[in-house]
């Protein structure tokens, strides 16, 4: 039997009795029942963007990742393209709602958020879990007081009916899904018509041409991490609920100090390589907003979730070790991606002695998600660079003070001249 709790511990960031008894309690009992068997690897991840909005998503996607468009599933109300690296790496599910006008629970998660209430229907939605058993999981998971949709809202939401899904998480904000599959068998979803779409297609097309012609093909590899911000009072609730739904463990958490903030990692037990079912990253302010005051740090992340709500931030993508035309892969990545235009909030970071170097691009005006390079160099084992995040979230919260300035009107009397 697996044993959830064998794993070693990383990180500085004391948790609280509450956290400690419980993680014991929960993944403890989660072995036992067979959940942490049953429960696989991120089979997909879904999102979803604004009316007319999918294919030039779909086109930055295919510049900027390993993806390769493979169908569009149409339903009456919307547009389900399907997106895959190959077998071994999950799936991206990219929604398109037909009608601006329509409502959704999807949408109301956004609209009460003074900028996730601009792009109504941009947000990350969840992952979709592949489990050996839906009967049994669902079951298990019900009996833990997990809510799912039922067949016919399912119907209504218009997502894949060959699927079991969780309401909304009240900390993330993410819905988990899980879809059975036996590992040998190829991936379906069961919703509308499937056809490849010429105008989806030729977009895609040019786009992996010029990646191939940029030379950056080979050197883009599946997702590595999910990174999720929460409130500050739920990072420790956030962790173990995805614990409780998933087949990960609790890896650790880093204190990033002097951004007021921590970042929590959650790894699969099933697959020591990220790429093979990505680590989910939850990262949380130290402390809430209105004692900021007080304690005169910066709180990018608390920022964040006020103006965004709880959700996805960042959806980070491994770049392969190595160097190409004397430069490391990463750098060599990001400068081919800016000569055609793409943006980063900052320059890279981090060092090859440090063991990894990062890069947050800008965030995606279809998805308003952000996109992360990593490169790992070696056999660095570690997750990340402690300067490396306190950087990273610092570049995200300049950016996003910006666009709440825009969003109330005003104009920022300096701008750092890598913001644009
Ligand atoms: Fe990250």
């Amino acid at each position: 039997m697996i044993n959830s709790l064998a794993f070693p511990r990383n990180g500085d960031k004391r948790n609280s009795s509450f956290f400690e008894e419980y993680l014991g309690r929960l993944l403890e009992e989660r072995d036992r029942v067979g959940l942490t068997e049953m429960v696989r690897e991120v089979d997909a991840i879904m999102l979803t963007v604004e009316p007319g909005r999918s294919i030039r998503y779909i086109g930055e996607l295919a510049l900027m990742t390993p993806y390769h468009y493979l169908v569009t599933l149409e339903s009456n109300s919307h547009l389900t393209h399907i997106l895959r690296v190959d077998m071994h790496s999950p799936d991206l599910l990219v929604r398109e709602v037909k009608d601006p006008d329509q409502r959704g629970i999807f949408r109301s998660l956004n609209e009460v958020y003074p900028i996730g209430a601009r792009k109504p229907n941009s947000r990350y939605m969840g992952e979709i879990l592949r489990v050996s058993d839906l009967h049994s999981v669902v079951e298990l998971q019900q009996a833990r007081e997990f809510a799912f949709f039922s067949q016919e809202q399912l119907r209504r939401l218009e997502l894949p009916g060959n699927l079991a899904v969780c309401k909304p998480s009240p900390y993330t904000h993410n819905i988990v899904g899980y879809m059975e599959r036996p590992e040998s068998d190829i991936r379906v979803y069961s919703l509308g018509l499937s056809s490849i779409r010429s105008d989806v297609q030729e977009v895609y097309l040019a786009a992996k041409e010029l990646q191939a012609k940029l030379r950056i093909d080979d050197l883009l590899l599946p997702i590595d991490h999910l990174a999720t911000r929460v409130y500050s009072q739920n990072r420790e609730v956030a962790i173990l609920e995805w614990l409780s739904q998933s087949s990960y463990y609790y890896w650790g958490s880093y204190d990033i100090k002097n951004q007021s903030s921590s970042t929590n990692v959650t790894k699969s037990v099933h697959f020591a390589e990220e790429l093979r079912s990505p680590a989910k990253v939850f990262t949380a302010n130290n402390t809430p907003y209105f004692v900021n005051h007080l304690e005169g740090l910066p709180s990018p992340t608390e920022t964040f979730v006020r103006n965004y709500g709880p959700r996805l931030h960042h959806i980070a993508l491994a770049v392969a070790d190595g160097d190409r035309e004397g430069m490391e892969n990463i750098e060599y990545v990001v400068e081919q991606i800016r000569r055609q235009g793409g943006e980063f909030l900052l320059d890279v970071i981090g060092s090859k002695d440090q063991g990894l170097k990062q890069i947050f691009s800008s965030a995606s005006e279809h998805s308003s998600l952000i996109v992360e390079y990593v490169q790992r160099f070696g056999d660095f084992q570690g997750f990340f660079a402690k300067d490396n995040v306190a950087e990273l979230t610092h570049a995200a919260g300049v950016e996003e003070e910006l666009l709440t300035m825009q969003a109330s009107g005003q104009t920022a009397a300096v701008v750092p001249d890598w913001v644009h």
